[in-house]
């Protein structure tokens, strides 16, 4: 959607893969979400929107025919959080279904034949993202549902990000370009390998869909909730990041492990995610459950991800040629989670623990890192 908006992959957090509809889910931890966004990091990481999910209205409109919040969620009202998140620096998100309700069985209303108004409510509250949800529809054509609360979010002036959450029901990568900011490709990821690496297979082959300020969305993430282990994780933050994918939190920040935080705070596989030039990475190779991913980045280098979905190590091999770099009589290849460095003249391979990913950044030449701490690997020099 071409609103000005997430012209790299948004990146924030969102409650629901943590809390789903629990009382967890309140004023207090989402507020505490904005402080460690600040303390721990992961503002000057790149993270920006907090949001959240459904469950966080009452189950009835008021006299006036508007959304209100729980109170016993949010005692102080929707504003008053957008506030105190605005306040640290950051945008807020908020959630609800293009149906007559979400879809949680409790019954929350919905957008549907309410798009103004909603949209009205949601922008008095200075909200800056909606994640608009597909349950409860009444079988309406799901082009005409999210476009008329694309039409109703433009009609307030207030810039939103536009989250089309259609779980891939009707290929929306061939319509929502101009509709959303980014559109899932596929239902709800869990918080299981097996789950993470079907999503990845199912939104990998969409990659001549993304652009800037319009991306594949395979779900959020699920990094620190501890169903995977600290290498999955890896291989979630690194698979997401090569296919250019929204990267939104779905822990509880203030429970994750140092080794899984650090995944999430990880600069160099940001920086890959959210490279300017906005494309989403493509297959090269898959034969033996051994993935070769090359994602084009805007300074003329390349990363390449080799993701092992076997449970023994295998050797992943291949070529500066066949990721589409061009030709050099050398190349470095800095490891974006080991932070070393070598050259090749061409071969890239290296053996890859169980369920592991190596995300090499690929530049023709010889770089030699400097000494500084502070280094980037996204600096054009290492
Ligand atoms: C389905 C969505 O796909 C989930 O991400 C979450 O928003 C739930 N609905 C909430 O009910």
């Amino acid at each position: 959607l071409d609103n000005g908006l997430a012209r790299t992959p948004p990146m924030g957090f969102n409650n629901w893969n943590t809390t789903q509809c629990t009382a967890t889910f309140n004023e207090s931890m989402i507020k505490s979400i904005a402080e460690e966004f600040v303390s721990k990091g992961l503002k000057d990481a790149g993270y920006q929107y907090v949001n959240i999910d459904d469950c966080w209205a009452k189950t009835s409109r008021n006299a006036q025919g508007d959304l209100d919040p729980d109170p016993a969620r949010f005692p102080n009202g929707i504003k008053a959080l957008a506030d105190y998140v605005h306040s640290k620096g950051l945008k807020f998100g908020i959630y609800t279904s293009a149906g007559t309700h979400t879809c949680n069985k409790a019954g929350f209303p919905g957008g549907l034949d309410h798009e103004q108004q909603d949209a009205n409510r949601f922008a008095s509250w200075g909200v800056d993202y909606l994640k608009y949800d597909n349950c409860n529809n009444q079988g309406v054509d799901a082009q005409t549902r999210y476009k008329k609360m694309r039409d109703a979010l433009a009609a307030t002036g207030r810039p939103f990000v536009y989250s089309i959450t259609e779980w891939g029901q009707n290929q929306p990568w061939l319509w929502a370009q101009p509709v959303g900011n980014l559109w899932r490709t596929t239902g709800d990821i869990s918080d299981s390998y097996t789950k993470m690496v079907s999503i990845f297979t199912k939104n990998l082959p969409l990659a001549q869909y993304a652009k800037p300020g319009a991306w594949n969305d395979p779900d959020m993430l699920e990094v620190g909730n501890g169903g995977m282990t600290p290498a999955e994780y890896r291989s979630h933050f690194s698979l997401w990041s090569i296919m250019a994918a929204p990267l939104l939190i779905g822990s509880d920040l203030r429970k994750v492990s140092a080794e899984n935080y650090a995944t999430l705070v990880n600069k160099d596989v940001i920086a890959v995610d959210q490279d300017p030039l906005g494309v989403q990475g493509k297959q090269i190779s898959a034969a033996g459950n051994k993935y070769v991913i090359s994602k084009p980045l805007s300074n003329g280098d390349y990363a390449v991800a080799l993701f092992n979905n076997n449970s023994s190590a295998q050797t992943i091999s291949t070529t500066a040629a066949a990721i589409g770099i061009g030709s050099a009589s050398s190349y470095t290849l800095k490891d974006l989670w080991s932070k070393s460095t070598r050259s090749t003249t061409g071969t890239i391979s290296v053996s890859v623990p169980a369920h592991e990913t190596v995300v090499y950044r690929v530049a023709k030449g010889v770089r030699t890192a400097p000494s500084a701490g502070t280094h980037q690997v996204s600096d054009l020099s290492w």
